[in-house]
């Protein structure tokens, strides 16, 4: 992906935040996603006064990529407040981890109004190391 796509994908991530649903816990997270067919969905989170029934941005990008019809991605940015941005949490990590392994992850911390203060990069085999697979279950 060249530097043009990722800052597509950033900005996508920054505007999806500005639409998280986080009265309970006002932290705002936007996910990105982009597949190899060259599209993008984003996601906020969407939070509920029923706690665990929480979204996390992340699987919410990745719902609304399955539910266009792709299960292809090849990158992801998250961007939540702070210097470092936050890091997805585990159940997101395995739920970007059954679509594609050695999927980019770019973390992002900024501002409210966007301007950046960090950013990281990984992939999701690092994030998650000898992550449960389809495999291991019977035929
Ligand atoms: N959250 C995400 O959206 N992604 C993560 O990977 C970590 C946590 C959300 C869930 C909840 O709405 C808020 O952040 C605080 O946990």
């Amino acid at each position: 992906m060249d530097d043009a796509r990722l800052e597509e994908l950033v900005a996508a991530a920054k505007q999806a935040r500005g639409r998280a649903y986080a009265p309970y816990s006002h932290y705002h997270v936007g996910a990105a996603i982009a597949t190899k067919s060259g599209r993008v969905f984003a996601g906020c989170n969407v939070e509920n006064a029923s706690y665990g029934a929480c979204l996390c941005a992340e699987r919410n990008a990745i719902g609304q990529m399955v539910a266009a019809g792709e299960t292809a991605p090849v990158a992801c940015v998250v961007v939540t407040k702070g210097p470092r941005g936050g890091s997805p949490c585990g159940i997101c990590r395995q739920v970007l981890s059954e679509f594609a392994r050695e999927m980019r992850v770019v973390l992002i911390g900024a501002a409210d109004d966007g301007t950046e203060e960090g950013r990281r990069e990984t992939t999701i085999a690092e994030l998650l190391p000898d992550a449960f697979e389809g495999s291991s279950l019977p035929e």
